[in-house]
């Protein structure tokens, strides 16, 4: 039993000294996936306060982007700057001014993929090149794949009650999906289910029942980003910590088809989200009570969990 991978310390899991060293130690170095360029056009139809400028933050460190994006094929990179957003223009009377006060801001190191993935850093100058970060083997995945082919279409933003390494240990393991979702499990079998380890990110897949041309293709970004693509839609989210016991979730859902198709996979995919709410939160809980030490992990079955926990042992024991 002594070999079996052990968790990360169960204090971890609710401590804001943790995230504080997560904030130094994690997100402020390395490359980090955003989201897909299409995420920074221009969206007249959505409602959610955020057309101007897409407000990011992954812990303790603001930036934004602004969604001026009028062709997204044509978009090699985008005018992201550290500062928050609705401070910066408060105030501002015309155009010009708003643009002259960005233009003074730090600009964010970015790049846009060939396909329309959006990664940033916060190291003023970079360590790695982003195909180096994530040792020369992303591109297998990404490299033919469109994926401006779809846009925004919804976006949510809101917080959950744990702590992003509870969220994270659920997203990467599908032990818990037979019982947690059984309307996706129905879908995607979890005996199909493969997590495969890569240089800072991971691959999950899956067969779905029946049609075999919507393989479900799920990218972890370490440490709390992903894209997902199942059920006839691509959805991302970044789990941005708060605090030892908060994450704030922030989601966006591409999709190309008519309002009612898109409502039917929204639907779908919210209820995923939802049940792993549920979970992580009754999860969190225990961890507040304390009943809980260290846990010992399957090196196959949990291999997405042994992998992302030794990055974070690795750079908060550094
Ligand atoms: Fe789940």
């Amino acid at each position: 039993m002594s070999e079996l991978p052990k968790t990360v310390p169960a204090t971890w899991y609710t401590s804001d000294k943790f995230i504080e060293a997560a904030k130094h130690k994690i997100y402020n170095k390395g490359w980090h996936f955003v989201s897909i360029v299409n995420a920074f056009s221009m969206h007249p139809e959505l409602n959610d306060g955020l057309k101007e400028a897409l407000q990011l933050d992954f812990v303790g460190n603001p930036f934004f982007g602004l969604c001026n994006v009028d062709d997204p094929y044509a978009v090699k990179s985008l005018n992201l700057r550290y500062g928050v957003y609705k401070d910066i223009v408060e105030g501002c009377t015309s155009d010009e001014e708003k643009a002259a006060r960005i233009e003074k801001l730090e600009p964010v190191n970015h790049v846009v993929t060939e396909g329309g993935l959006v990664f940033i850093t916060h190291e003023r100058t970079p360590s790695q090149s982003l195909e180096d970060y994530f040792g020369n083997e992303l591109g297998q995945f990404i490299n033919d794949k469109d994926f401006r082919s779809r846009t925004l279409r919804r976006r949510l933003v809101y917080e959950c009650d744990y702590n992003f390494l509870t969220f994270i240990d659920g997203y990467q393991e599908c032990l818990h999906c037979q019982y947690t979702h059984p309307a996706f499990s129905k879908v995607y079998p979890f005996e199909f289910y493969k997590v495969d380890i890569h240089t800072n990110f991971c691959r999950h897949h899956c067969n779905p029942v029946g049609e075999q041309d919507d393989a479900g293709l799920f990218l972890y970004f370490f440490p709390s980003c992903t894209l997902n693509q199942y059920g006839g839609g691509m959805g991302i989210f970044r789990a941005n910590p708060v605090n030892g016991n908060k994450t704030r979730m922030e989601f966006e859902y591409f999709f190309d088809g008519s309002d009612e198709e898109f409502e039917a996979y929204f639907k779908f995919a919210r209820q995923v989200a939802l049940e792993d709410i549920w979970l992580c939160e009754a999860a969190q809980q225990n961890l507040i009570s304390g009943v809980y030490q260290q846990g010992l992990l399957h090196p196959k079955k949990e291999v997405g969990v042994v992998y992302y926990q030794s990055l974070v042992r690795e750079r908060i024991m550094a």
